[in-house]
């Protein structure tokens, strides 16, 4: 596994660009959501969102959370890169598995408002919003600090 430490500062790189591309679209996805809420039912701006809302999860959100698993499990599988008696790494994967959580609802709430069945309000597509951010800034609390 020795090519994987002579590649370790480029698959760290493919890791943090595919993050911020998935973590675009799990900010951006949600304040769609809270704008097509308000919007009628069959009108103009309706039709526009559900283009918007799946060309984001198709060809930016999807591709970019596999991106993110493929990358961060070869930098799992780094020699030396993870000490696995360190807690950090545990609660990191699991914050991950939320994240991923929030993808699957965004990605089945996208489908209810393609089918013109969307029952929940802007307010609470504004309060999902909030996850991902909180998730984030404390998973690069924890890569970058390693505080436990
Ligand atoms: C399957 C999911 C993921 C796995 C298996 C994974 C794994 C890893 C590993 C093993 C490292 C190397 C740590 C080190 O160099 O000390 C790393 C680095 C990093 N990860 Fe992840 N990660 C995943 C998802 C994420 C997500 C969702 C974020 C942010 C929201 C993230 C942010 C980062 C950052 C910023 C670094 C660089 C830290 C540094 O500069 O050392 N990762 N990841």
């Amino acid at each position: 596994m020795s090519w994987l430490s002579d590649w370790y500062p480029w698959i760290k790189a493919g890791h943090i660009i595919s993050v911020i591309a998935w973590m675009a679209g799990l900010l951006y996805l949600p304040r769609l959501f809270v704008y097509h809420a308000a919007t009628e039912t069959g009108s103009v701006q309706s039709e526009t969102f559900k283009i918007m809302e799946r060309r984001l999860l198709r060809a930016i959100m999807n591709p970019a959370m596999i991106a993110v698993f493929v990358f961060g499990g070869l930098l799992l599988a780094t020699p030396g890169i993870v000490d696995w008696h360190s807690g950090w790494i545990y609660v990191k994967l699991t914050l991950v598995l939320l994240l991923s959580l929030l993808h699957h609802a965004l990605a089945l709430w996208r489908k209810a408002f393609a089918e013109d069945r969307n029952s929940l309000s802007a307010r609470f597509f504004r309060m999902v919003n909030e996850i991902p951010t909180l998730i984030m800034i404390l998973i690069v609390i924890l890569v970058v600090v390693k505080p436990f």
